[in-house]
C-alpha cells in the first residue's frame, strides 16, 4: 500500500510528517558514529532543521541529543545560557549544569521544579557576562563529555548569531566585532577538539556559515567540521512525497499531474514541494472536486505559486540579500538576479556591463564580483552552467522575473 504522509505544519517536520532523506540519514549517522563534527550546508528551506530533528529522534536511544537554536541570540553569554537550558530533559546533566549557576539561582524562591523554564532562563542569563561565559561554557562542555551516553549537540542558526555579532553597532563589520566572533568561534572549536569522541557537534543555519565567516577572514575556525551538503530531493522522492500527501488528503492526480508539479518546480526543495501541494489541495477542497489535472497544475503555478501566496514564501530570498551584501552592493546583486531571470542565462560580458552600470570596477573590483557570484551560488540562487549562470530553481527564477521584469530592460 502506498504510504500516507501528513502535511507539514509550522516550521520543521519529523516522524510521520517527514519524507525521504534515507541516504542522508545513513551517511550522517555513520559520520556521527565515527565521532565527526559536521556542518550541514544547504540553501533555505531544504529541510536542515527537520533533518536534525529527525536524526535526534532516531538516535536518541544511543546519544544524548541536544538541539540548540541560536536564532535570537546576539552575544556568546546568550548562547551559553541556552546551552545550559537545553539540558533540561536530561536530569543528571541538567542538575550538574544548574550547579554551575548556583549563585545566580540562589534568589529563586521554592524548588526549581516549580519555577518556570523561562524564569530559569532569565536567571541563568543574569549569571553570565562577557567576563565569565568562557569559563562557564568550558565547564558545561566538561559536563557533557562525562555524560553516560555520547552527546550529539546540534546547533542551529549559528550563522545568524555570528552575522549579528559581526554587524553589531550598526557600523558594518568592525575589527572589534571580528575579534568577538573569533573569540566565540575559537572557544567552540577548542571544546570540539578537546571533547572529540564524547561530544559531536552538528552546525547548521538558514544562511551559510562559511560565507559569513569568510567576510571576516575567519573561515579557518570551522575547518574541523566536515561539510555535508544537503541536496534538493530528486524527482523520484518529490513525486513519492506528492503521492503520499495526496493519498492522505484524498487528492487524485489525473494525467500524472504530480509529474507536472515536479517539472514546474525544476528543483525540488522540500518546502516548495509542500507549499505546491498545500496550494493544489486547498484548490480541490474549495471547489469540492479532488481530481486534479495538468492544466490546473499549470494554472495554479502561475496564479498561486507565483502570485500572492508564493510572494510571501519567496520574498525572504530577496530580503536576506541584505544580510550578506552591503547596501551599496544590493542594486548590482539584484540587477544580476533580474537579468538572469529575464534572459535565462547570465554571461560574463553581461556581468561586466551590469557592473559598470550599477557600480564601477574601482568600487567593485573583479574579486568582489567573484565573491558576489560565489555567495549567490552557495546560497542556492544561481548555478554555473556552461558559459554562464542560471537559476537553481525554476520557481525562484519565475517568481523573481514576475516581481522585477516590469521596469527592466534586458542587457545584451
Ligand atoms: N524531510 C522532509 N519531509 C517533508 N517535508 C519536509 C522535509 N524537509 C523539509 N520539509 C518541508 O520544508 C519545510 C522547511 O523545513 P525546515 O525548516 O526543516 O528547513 P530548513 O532548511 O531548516 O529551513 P531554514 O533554511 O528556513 O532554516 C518544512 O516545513 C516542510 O514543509
Ligand atoms: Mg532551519
Amino acid at each position: 500500500m502506498t504510504r500516507k504522509l501528513r502535511q507539514a505544519q509550522g516550521n520543521w517536520v519529523d516522524g510521520d510528517r517527514f519524507w525521504g532523506r534515507e541516504g542522508d540519514i545513513r551517511i550522517l549517522t555513520q559520520m556521527i558514529d565515527d565521532g565527526a563534527h559536521i556542518s550541514l550546508v544547504a540553501q533555505r528551506r531544504m529541510g536542515k532543521t527537520s533533518l536534525m530533528k529527525e536524526l535526534a529522534r532516531l538516535l536518541s536511544n544511543r546519544y544524548v541529543c541536544l538541539y540548540l537554536d541560536l536564532q535570537k541570540e546576539s552575544v556568546p553569554a546568550d548562547a551559553i545560557a541556552e546551552l545550559a537550558l537545553v539540558l533540561k530533559p536530561h536530569k543528571s546533566l541538567w542538575e550538574k549544569g544548574l550547579g554551575l549557576f548556583a549563585n545566580a539561582l540562589k534568589t529563586v524562591v521554592g524548588s526549581l521544579e516549580e519555577v518556570s523554564y523561562a524564569d530559569i532562563g532569565i536567571k541563568l542569563r543574569a549569571g553570565l557576562d562577557s567576563g565569565n561565559w568562557i569559563e562557564k561554557g568550558d565547564a558545561l562542555f566538561r559536563i557533557l563529555s562525562k555524560s553516560e551516553k555520547p552527546v550529539l549537540l546540534m546547533i542551529d542558526e549559528l550563522p545568524l548569531m555570528v552575522n549579528r555579532m559581526l554587524r553589531e553597532g550598526g557600523e558594518g563589520i568592525t575589527q572589534e566585532n571580528i575579534r568577538q566572533v573569533d573569540r566565540f568561534m575559537s572557544w567552540l572549536r577548542k571544546n570540539s577538539i578537546e571533547h572529540q569522541g564524547k561530544v559531536r557537534i552538528m552546525l547548521s543555519g538558514s544562511i551559510g556559515l562559511e560565507p559569513v565567516l569568510h567576510q571576516a577572514g575567519l573561515s579557518a575556525v570551522i575547518n574541523n567540521y566536515q561539510p555535508y551538503d544537503l541536496k534538493p530531493w530528486n524527482d523520484e522522492t518529490a513525486v513519492g512525497c506528492l503521492r503520499a500527501l495526496a493519498n492522505h488528503e484524498e487528492v487524485i492526480f489525473e494525467e500524472n499531474a504530480e509529474l507536472a508539479m515536479v517539472e514546474k518546480l525544476g528543483c525540488c526543495i522540500p518546502h516548495h514541494v509542500q507549499i505546491f501541494f498545500a496550494c493544489v489541495h486547498k484548490f480541490c477542497v474549495y471547489r469540492d472536486d479532488m481530481r486534479l489535472t495538468v492544466a490546473e497544475v499549470n494554472e495554479l503555478y502561475e496564479t498561486e505559486m507565483l502570485g500572492l501566496r508564493g510572494h510571501a514564501e519567496l520574498t525572504h530570498y530577496e530580503e536576506r540579500l541584505s544580510m550578506y551584501f552591503e547596501k551599496d552592493r544590493l542594486p548590482l546583486v539584484k540587477a544580476i538576479l533580474t537579468e538572469t531571470s529575464v534572459s535565462g542565462i547570465l554571461t560574463a560580458p553581461v556581468i561586466l556591463v551590469l557592473r559598470e552600470e550599477y557600480a564601477s570596477s574601482e568600487s567593485c573590483p573583479d574579486e568582489a564580483l567573484a565573491e558576489m557570484l560565489r555567495i549567490l551560488q552557495h546560497d542556492g540562487y544561481l548555478r554555473k552552467k556552461c558559459d554562464g549562470y542560471v537559476y537553481e530553481s525554476n520557481l525562484l527564477r519565475d517568481w523573481w522575473k514576475k516581481a522585477h521584469e516590469e521596469f527592466y530592460t534586458r542587457r545584451k
